[in-house]
């Protein structure tokens, strides 16, 4: 479906309003010559993080070193520890070829923790573990373990498969003590001293994790992107492309998943078009000067974009948004998240009323019919900036690979819950990689992205299944 047009339809936007939506229409819309632009230093900046000296984007070897070939069996947990939630999977790989059941329950990551003490953080995570296990395994015979995947979604140094070292907390994470260190016997620790039955077998990352889900029910897959809280993306490579790996002297046709880490990219601000409020964003992040790429399409941030560019309306502008109103409930930073941008978005324009009611309650600001619209223009723009964004990343990889077709898988709130989200990517895609226009409308483009297998858990449970599998072949 092709991106709504916006053609007529700012109806009651005085010239004030207008002049200044144009202003923030300038600086949020990236033209097809810019995403060309940044996708083609984004290709180079792939190749800098797989050299031995490095670059900004990380670029980490998995040791992820296969795909699936839809034959592997077993049951695994899967643990995943994203941004938001915490879960817990347990995963059997049927002897049905690329099928699989699945058991999962939920737990809530308290703010706190994530802000909190690292031990704190270990125990938790080792008291969910614990109850699931007892839920499902209430007989497990003494002194047998149960096989984990343990799904970390930060970027990590990894010399095998069960290490992790923490390079840098992202999406708003500040636990002190745990970054520079290998989280794997952090987590052990807590495991032992709680008696839990478990053996963490592989530490995964979320996108290799959606790779290798996706490949095992699509063989055309070809990269594992994450679009949610953070946003990020892993491909398979060849290790005779990876230098920063050649003493290891694997053989040079061997595949290697390399986990992007791409929510890095352009932290020396070179190539993307900042805005004042990208940049406020980062100054008043935990970690100023990281993850440039990230800051402007994941989830964590879109609704502080969103709402630092209305306080600054209401506070510096001539126009004076929402004049003569409390805005207190506005002025909390990342009170307002990515669902909220995707309710409006989402809501009938011709009266918006989801829109003002949601003002009303989360905001405690009724906005007149302009401001409505206002603020619906500017939800378009900045989900729009973030899905032509977002496309650069994919086709940097396609290029640096020469993929001229392949699936994509996706996954992430952003991407499934967003609306127009994965038009307007695949809008982009087409502007970059200056495809002809459809003559069909259902036939497949090129390069397709796809919402993905669930890679936390399905892919974790495989992961360590293919582990399993080297291990018992003597590879590595
Ligand atoms: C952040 C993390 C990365 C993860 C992504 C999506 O970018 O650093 O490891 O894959 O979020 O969850």
């Amino acid at each position: 479906k092709a991106p709504p047009s916006r053609k007529g339809s700012m109806t009651e936007l005085s010239q004030d309003l207008l002049e200044q939506a144009k202003e923030l229409e300038r600086q949020l819309t990236v033209p097809a010559s810019k995403l060309k632009e940044i996708t083609n230093h984004f290709v180079s900046e792939l190749e800098k993080g797989l050299s031995v000296e490095g670059g900004s984007i990380p670029m980490n070897p998995t040791w992820v070193m296969s795909f699936p070939d839809g034959h592997e069996t077993g049951t695994f947990l899967a643990l995943d520890m994203g941004g938001t939630n915490l879960r817990v999977c347990e995963i059997t790989l049927t002897d049905q070829k690329s099928e699989f059941d699945i058991i999962q329950s939920k737990y809530r990551m308290p703010e706190e923790l994530k802000t909190g003490v690292s031990e704190e953080l270990w125990d938790y995570i080792a008291d969910c573990l614990l109850q699931f296990v007892e839920t499902h395994h209430p007989n497990l015979p003494k002194g047998e373990k149960l096989p984990l995947g343990f799904t970390f979604s930060y970027p990590a140094t990894q010399n095998y498969i069960d290490e992790g070292i923490l390079q840098r907390w992202t999406k708003g994470f500040d636990i002190a003590g745990v970054e520079g260190k290998n989280v794997v016997p952090l987590l052990k620790a807590s495991l032992a001293a709680k008696n839990v039955p478990i053996r963490l077998t592989a530490l995964i990352n979320d996108t290799t994790g959606t790779l290798i889900a996706s490949a095992y029910t699509d063989p055309k897959m070809r990269i594992g992107c994450i679009f949610g809280t953070g946003c990020n993306a892993a491909y398979m490579e060849n290790c005779g492309s990876i230098p920063k790996l050649a003493h290891m002297n694997l053989p040079p046709d061997a595949l290697m998943a390399i986990n992007c880490e791409w929510g890095a990219f352009d932290n020396e601000h070179i190539v993307l078009p900042r805005t004042p409020y990208d940049i406020i964003i980062d100054r008043d992040s935990p970690r100023p000067g990281q993850q440039a790429f990230e800051k402007m399409i994941a989830g964590l941030y879109l609704g502080e974009i969103f709402r630092l560019i209305l306080e600054d309306m209401h506070d510096n502008k001539p126009i004076k948004m929402f004049k003569g109103q409390d805005i207190s409930a506005l002025r909390k930073a990342y009170s307002l998240d990515s669902s909220f941008l995707s309710a409006i978005e989402e809501d009938p324009f011709e009266n918006l009323q989801e829109t003002y009611d949601l003002f009303v309650s989360k905001l405690n600001i009724a906005p007149s019919r302009a401001e409505l619209e206002f603020v619906r223009r500017l939800a378009e723009l900045i989900g729009t900036r973030a899905a032509r964004l977002s496309a650069c990343g994919i086709s940097a990889i396609c290029k640096k690979k020469g993929y001229d077709t392949c699936h994509v898988g996706a996954d992430g709130s952003v991407f499934n819950k967003y609306p127009h989200f994965k038009a307007r990517g695949a809008q982009a895609l087409r502007e970059i990689l200056d495809w002809p226009e459809k003559k069909d409308p259902t036939e497949e483009d090129p390069i397709e992205v796809l919402a993905a297998e669930d890679g936390s858990g399905v892919g974790a449970a495989l992961i360590a299944a293919l582990t399993i599998k080297r291990v018992h072949q003597g590879n590595l």
